[in-house]
Protein backbone atom coordinates (compact mmCIF):
# COMPACT_ATOMS: atom_id res chain seq x y z
CA UNK A 1 0.00 0.00 0.00
CA UNK A 2 0.90 3.25 -0.78
CA UNK A 3 1.90 5.82 2.23
CA UNK A 4 -0.86 7.87 1.26
CA UNK A 5 -3.26 5.13 1.20
CA UNK A 6 -1.74 3.90 4.28
CA UNK A 7 -2.24 7.57 6.18
CA UNK A 8 -5.91 7.68 5.07
CA UNK A 9 -6.92 3.91 6.00
CA UNK A 10 -5.27 4.94 9.75
CA UNK A 11 -7.04 8.12 9.78
CA UNK A 12 -10.37 6.01 8.67
CA UNK A 13 -9.42 3.78 11.56
CA UNK A 14 -9.16 6.56 14.38
CA UNK A 15 -12.58 8.23 12.69
CA UNK A 16 -14.17 5.20 13.18
CA UNK A 17 -13.09 4.40 16.91
CA UNK A 18 -14.92 8.24 17.49
CA UNK A 19 -17.58 7.61 15.40
CA UNK A 20 -18.33 4.56 17.48
CA UNK A 21 -17.93 6.56 20.83
CA UNK A 22 -20.32 9.18 20.12
CA UNK A 23 -22.88 6.93 18.64
CA UNK A 24 -23.11 4.39 21.33
CA UNK A 25 -26.58 3.26 23.09
CA UNK A 26 -28.47 1.90 25.49
CA UNK A 27 -31.29 -0.50 24.93
CA UNK A 28 -34.22 2.11 25.26
CA UNK A 29 -37.30 2.83 22.87
CA UNK A 30 -35.24 4.80 20.72
CA UNK A 31 -32.92 2.18 19.88
CA UNK A 32 -33.68 2.12 16.47
CA UNK A 33 -32.64 5.68 15.44
CA UNK A 34 -29.17 5.01 17.20
CA UNK A 35 -29.23 1.73 15.29
CA UNK A 36 -30.14 3.87 12.11
CA UNK A 37 -27.07 6.16 12.78
CA UNK A 38 -24.96 3.94 13.21
CA UNK A 39 -25.54 2.49 9.69
CA UNK A 40 -25.38 5.39 8.03
CA UNK A 41 -22.04 6.70 9.64
CA UNK A 42 -20.16 3.50 10.55
CA UNK A 43 -17.63 1.23 8.33
CA UNK A 44 -18.02 2.78 4.99
CA UNK A 45 -17.15 5.65 2.83
CA UNK A 46 -13.56 7.13 2.05
CA UNK A 47 -13.24 9.11 4.84
CA UNK A 48 -11.85 12.13 3.02
CA UNK A 49 -13.24 14.83 4.80
CA UNK A 50 -11.41 13.12 8.24
CA UNK A 51 -8.66 12.54 6.99
CA UNK A 52 -8.26 16.62 5.44
CA UNK A 53 -8.49 17.31 8.97
CA UNK A 54 -6.46 15.35 10.69
CA UNK A 55 -3.62 16.28 8.17
CA UNK A 56 -4.85 20.09 8.69
CA UNK A 57 -4.23 19.64 12.24
CA UNK A 58 -0.96 18.02 11.62
CA UNK A 59 1.14 21.50 10.34
CA UNK A 60 0.09 23.03 13.56
CA UNK A 61 0.17 20.42 16.27
CA UNK A 62 -2.89 19.94 17.37
CA UNK A 63 -3.24 17.09 19.44
CA UNK A 64 -4.62 13.34 17.61
CA UNK A 65 -7.71 14.13 20.45
CA UNK A 66 -8.87 17.27 19.29
CA UNK A 67 -8.35 16.41 15.35
CA UNK A 68 -9.81 13.06 15.54
CA UNK A 69 -13.40 14.76 17.28
CA UNK A 70 -12.84 17.26 14.78
CA UNK A 71 -12.94 15.04 12.17
CA UNK A 72 -15.55 12.65 13.40
CA UNK A 73 -17.64 16.18 14.03
CA UNK A 74 -17.37 16.76 9.90
CA UNK A 75 -17.95 13.50 8.85
CA UNK A 76 -21.29 13.07 10.97
CA UNK A 77 -22.81 16.21 9.27
CA UNK A 78 -21.11 14.47 5.82
CA UNK A 79 -23.16 11.47 6.49
CA UNK A 80 -26.36 13.29 7.36
CA UNK A 81 -26.38 15.03 4.48
CA UNK A 82 -25.57 11.59 2.06
CA UNK A 83 -29.24 10.57 4.17
CA UNK A 84 -31.17 12.74 3.13
CA UNK A 85 -29.43 13.25 -0.32
CA UNK A 86 -30.73 10.28 -0.82
CA UNK A 87 -34.40 10.58 -0.08
CA UNK A 88 -37.13 9.74 -2.14
CA UNK A 89 -37.87 13.74 -2.12
CA UNK A 90 -34.32 14.57 -3.18
CA UNK A 91 -32.19 12.25 -5.34
CA UNK A 92 -34.52 9.15 -4.65
CA UNK A 93 -31.23 6.65 -4.34
CA UNK A 94 -31.48 3.27 -3.04
CA UNK A 95 -27.84 2.15 -3.01
CA UNK A 96 -24.87 4.12 -0.82
CA UNK A 97 -21.78 2.91 0.56
CA UNK A 98 -22.28 -0.26 -1.32
CA UNK A 99 -25.67 -1.17 0.71
CA UNK A 100 -29.24 -0.30 0.78
CA UNK A 101 -29.72 4.03 2.01
CA UNK A 102 -30.94 4.71 5.09
CA UNK A 103 -34.49 5.08 4.03
CA UNK A 104 -33.93 1.05 2.26
CA UNK A 105 -32.87 -0.18 5.30
CA UNK A 106 -35.34 1.47 7.26
CA UNK A 107 -38.26 3.85 6.31
CA UNK A 108 -38.11 7.84 5.45
CA UNK A 109 -38.92 8.90 8.70
CA UNK A 110 -36.50 7.22 10.03
CA UNK A 111 -33.80 8.37 7.90
CA UNK A 112 -35.25 11.96 8.11
CA UNK A 113 -34.83 11.69 12.02
CA UNK A 114 -31.65 9.84 11.36
CA UNK A 115 -29.76 12.70 9.78
CA UNK A 116 -31.55 15.20 12.19
CA UNK A 117 -29.34 13.44 14.66
CA UNK A 118 -26.37 12.93 12.98
CA UNK A 119 -25.84 16.73 12.18
CA UNK A 120 -27.05 17.93 15.92
CA UNK A 121 -23.96 15.29 17.13
CA UNK A 122 -21.33 16.87 15.13
CA UNK A 123 -22.19 19.81 17.40
CA UNK A 124 -22.39 18.20 20.37
CA UNK A 125 -18.97 17.07 19.90
CA UNK A 126 -17.62 20.22 18.99
CA UNK A 127 -18.93 21.87 21.57
CA UNK A 128 -17.58 19.34 24.47
CA UNK A 129 -14.33 20.40 25.82
CA UNK A 130 -12.79 17.17 25.34
CA UNK A 131 -12.14 18.78 21.66
CA UNK A 132 -10.37 21.52 22.27
CA UNK A 133 -9.47 23.25 26.26
CA UNK A 134 -10.22 26.49 25.18
CA UNK A 135 -13.84 28.16 24.75
CA UNK A 136 -13.11 30.32 21.72
CA UNK A 137 -11.75 27.67 19.36
CA UNK A 138 -14.29 25.48 20.21
CA UNK A 139 -17.10 28.32 19.46
CA UNK A 140 -15.07 29.39 16.59
CA UNK A 141 -15.36 25.64 15.31
CA UNK A 142 -18.74 25.36 15.92
CA UNK A 143 -19.84 28.63 14.12
CA UNK A 144 -17.36 27.24 10.92
CA UNK A 145 -19.43 23.99 10.63
CA UNK A 146 -23.05 25.83 11.51
CA UNK A 147 -21.74 28.46 8.30
CA UNK A 148 -20.35 25.61 5.96
CA UNK A 149 -23.40 23.10 6.13
CA UNK A 150 -26.32 25.42 6.31
CA UNK A 151 -27.98 28.13 4.26
CA UNK A 152 -24.45 29.94 3.03
CA UNK A 153 -22.88 26.56 2.26
CA UNK A 154 -24.14 22.89 1.64
CA UNK A 155 -28.11 23.03 2.33
CA UNK A 156 -27.75 26.34 0.09
CA UNK A 157 -25.78 23.82 -2.66
CA UNK A 158 -28.59 21.26 -2.47
CA UNK A 159 -31.28 24.12 -2.92
CA UNK A 160 -29.56 25.11 -5.93
CA UNK A 161 -28.85 21.30 -6.99
CA UNK A 162 -32.61 20.90 -6.92
CA UNK A 163 -33.44 23.96 -9.47
CA UNK A 164 -30.53 22.60 -11.63
CA UNK A 165 -32.67 19.67 -12.92
CA UNK A 166 -35.42 21.99 -14.66
CA UNK A 167 -33.19 24.66 -16.40
CA UNK A 168 -30.01 25.20 -18.02
CA UNK A 169 -27.32 26.62 -16.18
CA UNK A 170 -23.76 28.11 -17.38
CA UNK A 171 -20.36 27.73 -16.14
CA UNK A 172 -20.44 30.59 -13.28
CA UNK A 173 -23.97 29.17 -11.60
CA UNK A 174 -22.22 25.54 -11.84
CA UNK A 175 -19.33 26.56 -10.06
CA UNK A 176 -21.36 28.38 -7.11
CA UNK A 177 -23.34 25.73 -7.05
CA UNK A 178 -20.72 23.03 -6.56
CA UNK A 179 -19.01 25.42 -4.00
CA UNK A 180 -21.60 25.58 -1.80
CA UNK A 181 -22.92 21.89 -2.54
CA UNK A 182 -19.33 20.23 -1.47
CA UNK A 183 -17.26 23.14 -1.28
CA UNK A 184 -18.00 24.47 2.19
CA UNK A 185 -17.67 21.01 4.18
CA UNK A 186 -14.48 20.24 2.26
CA UNK A 187 -13.56 23.98 3.13
CA UNK A 188 -14.43 23.19 6.70
CA UNK A 189 -12.40 19.75 6.97
CA UNK A 190 -8.86 22.10 5.42
CA UNK A 191 -9.42 24.67 7.86
CA UNK A 192 -10.73 22.96 11.28
CA UNK A 193 -6.82 22.27 12.07
CA UNK A 194 -5.59 25.53 11.36
CA UNK A 195 -8.58 26.40 13.87
CA UNK A 196 -7.86 24.05 16.47
CA UNK A 197 -4.29 25.33 16.43
CA UNK A 198 -5.07 28.93 15.79
CA UNK A 199 -2.81 29.10 13.38
CA UNK A 200 -2.03 33.55 11.60
CA UNK A 201 -4.29 34.35 8.89
CA UNK A 202 -1.86 33.23 6.41
CA UNK A 203 -2.17 29.85 7.31
CA UNK A 204 -5.61 29.84 7.21
CA UNK A 205 -6.09 31.70 3.76
CA UNK A 206 -3.52 29.35 2.11
CA UNK A 207 -5.87 26.59 3.36
CA UNK A 208 -8.79 28.15 2.72
CA UNK A 209 -7.58 28.55 -1.35
CA UNK A 210 -6.31 24.97 -1.26
CA UNK A 211 -10.01 23.96 -0.51
CA UNK A 212 -11.68 26.22 -2.93
CA UNK A 213 -9.98 24.05 -5.89
CA UNK A 214 -9.92 20.98 -3.74
CA UNK A 215 -13.67 21.03 -3.58
CA UNK A 216 -14.17 21.92 -7.20
CA UNK A 217 -11.78 19.40 -8.46
CA UNK A 218 -13.31 16.96 -5.98
CA UNK A 219 -17.19 17.59 -7.74
CA UNK A 220 -15.92 17.13 -11.34
CA UNK A 221 -14.34 14.17 -9.95
CA UNK A 222 -18.00 12.96 -8.73
CA UNK A 223 -19.64 13.92 -11.81
CA UNK A 224 -17.49 12.17 -14.24
CA UNK A 225 -17.58 8.77 -12.15
CA UNK A 226 -21.79 9.39 -12.62
CA UNK A 227 -21.03 8.95 -15.81
CA UNK A 228 -17.86 6.74 -16.57
CA UNK A 229 -18.23 4.73 -13.18
CA UNK A 230 -19.76 1.72 -12.12
CA UNK A 231 -22.05 1.02 -9.64
CA UNK A 232 -19.96 -1.78 -8.26
CA UNK A 233 -16.95 0.94 -7.77
CA UNK A 234 -18.81 3.58 -6.25
CA UNK A 235 -21.16 2.04 -4.15
CA UNK A 236 -24.08 4.18 -5.80
CA UNK A 237 -26.10 4.25 -8.76
CA UNK A 238 -24.29 5.94 -11.73
CA UNK A 239 -26.02 7.82 -14.78
CA UNK A 240 -28.35 9.69 -12.18
CA UNK A 241 -27.54 13.14 -13.09
CA UNK A 242 -28.21 12.25 -16.81
CA UNK A 243 -31.03 10.89 -15.61
CA UNK A 244 -32.30 13.74 -13.87
CA UNK A 245 -31.46 15.91 -16.26
CA UNK A 246 -28.76 17.95 -13.81
CA UNK A 247 -26.26 20.46 -15.08
CA UNK A 248 -23.30 19.71 -13.78
CA UNK A 249 -19.33 20.21 -15.39
CA UNK A 250 -19.56 17.44 -17.30
CA UNK A 251 -22.77 18.00 -18.88
CA UNK A 252 -21.96 21.04 -19.77
CA UNK A 253 -17.80 20.70 -20.61
CA UNK A 254 -17.78 17.11 -21.99
CA UNK A 255 -16.00 14.67 -20.09
CA UNK A 256 -12.47 15.04 -21.71
CA UNK A 257 -12.38 18.88 -20.92
CA UNK A 258 -14.38 18.38 -17.49
CA UNK A 259 -11.17 16.44 -16.24
CA UNK A 260 -8.52 18.76 -17.93
CA UNK A 261 -10.67 21.36 -15.39
CA UNK A 262 -10.03 19.07 -12.38
CA UNK A 263 -6.28 18.60 -13.34
CA UNK A 264 -5.58 22.42 -13.42
CA UNK A 265 -7.53 22.87 -10.26
CA UNK A 266 -5.45 20.56 -8.59
CA UNK A 267 -2.51 21.63 -9.54
CA UNK A 268 -3.63 24.91 -8.29
CA UNK A 269 -4.74 23.35 -5.25
CA UNK A 270 -1.26 21.80 -4.35
CA UNK A 271 0.13 25.54 -5.06
CA UNK A 272 -1.51 27.19 -2.58
CA UNK A 273 0.57 24.73 0.15
CA UNK A 274 3.51 26.55 -0.99
CA UNK A 275 4.21 28.55 2.31
CA UNK A 276 3.89 24.72 4.39
CA UNK A 277 6.87 22.53 4.54
CA UNK A 278 6.56 18.35 3.92
CA UNK A 279 4.27 17.92 6.96
CA UNK A 280 1.35 19.27 3.57
CA UNK A 281 3.05 16.36 1.39
CA UNK A 282 -0.14 14.17 1.85
CA UNK A 283 -2.33 17.10 1.33
CA UNK A 284 -0.34 17.83 -1.98
CA UNK A 285 -0.70 13.87 -2.81
CA UNK A 286 -4.46 13.42 -1.91
CA UNK A 287 -5.49 16.42 -4.51
CA UNK A 288 -4.03 14.03 -6.65
CA UNK A 289 -5.78 10.99 -5.70
CA UNK A 290 -9.47 12.97 -5.75
CA UNK A 291 -9.26 13.37 -9.29
CA UNK A 292 -7.79 9.72 -9.97
CA UNK A 293 -10.03 7.63 -7.80
CA UNK A 294 -12.39 5.37 -9.32
CA UNK A 295 -15.10 5.70 -6.26
C1 LIG B 1 -20.20 11.97 -1.96
O1 LIG B 1 -19.10 12.24 -1.15
C2 LIG B 1 -21.10 13.16 -2.01
C3 LIG B 1 -20.48 14.35 -2.59
C4 LIG B 1 -20.32 15.42 -1.89
C5 LIG B 1 -20.08 14.36 -3.97
P1 LIG B 1 -17.93 11.16 -1.00
O2 LIG B 1 -17.49 10.71 -2.36
O3 LIG B 1 -16.87 11.73 -0.11
O4 LIG B 1 -18.68 9.97 -0.28
P2 LIG B 1 -18.11 8.88 0.75
O5 LIG B 1 -17.99 9.57 2.07
O6 LIG B 1 -16.80 8.39 0.24
O7 LIG B 1 -19.18 7.83 0.76
C1 LIG C 1 -24.58 15.52 -2.95
O1 LIG C 1 -24.16 15.56 -4.26
C2 LIG C 1 -23.73 16.35 -2.12
C3 LIG C 1 -24.31 16.47 -0.77
C4 LIG C 1 -24.42 17.61 -0.22
C5 LIG C 1 -24.77 15.27 -0.08
P1 LIG C 1 -24.59 14.31 -5.14
O2 LIG C 1 -26.06 14.12 -5.08
O3 LIG C 1 -23.93 14.42 -6.46
O4 LIG C 1 -23.88 13.16 -4.29
P2 LIG C 1 -24.00 11.62 -4.65
O5 LIG C 1 -23.54 11.48 -6.07
O6 LIG C 1 -25.42 11.24 -4.43
O7 LIG C 1 -23.05 10.98 -3.67
MG1 LIG D 1 -27.76 15.28 -4.84
MG1 LIG E 1 -27.12 12.24 -4.72
MG1 LIG F 1 -23.01 12.79 -7.58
Amino acid sequence: MDALKQAMASAAVDVEATLQKVMESEDEPERRLFDSMRYAALGGGKRLRPFLVMQGAGLFSVSRKSARRAAAAIELVHCYSLVHDDLPAMDDDDLRRGKPTVHKAFDEATAILAGDALLTLAFEVLSHPDTHSNPEVRCMLVAALARAAGAHGMVGGQMIDLAAADREMDIGEITRLQRLKTGALIGFACEAGAILGQAGEPQHEALRGYAHDLGLAFQIADDLLDVEGTAEEVGKAVGKDADQGKATFVSILGPERARDQATMLVEQAAAHLAIFDEKADFLRKVAQYIVERRS
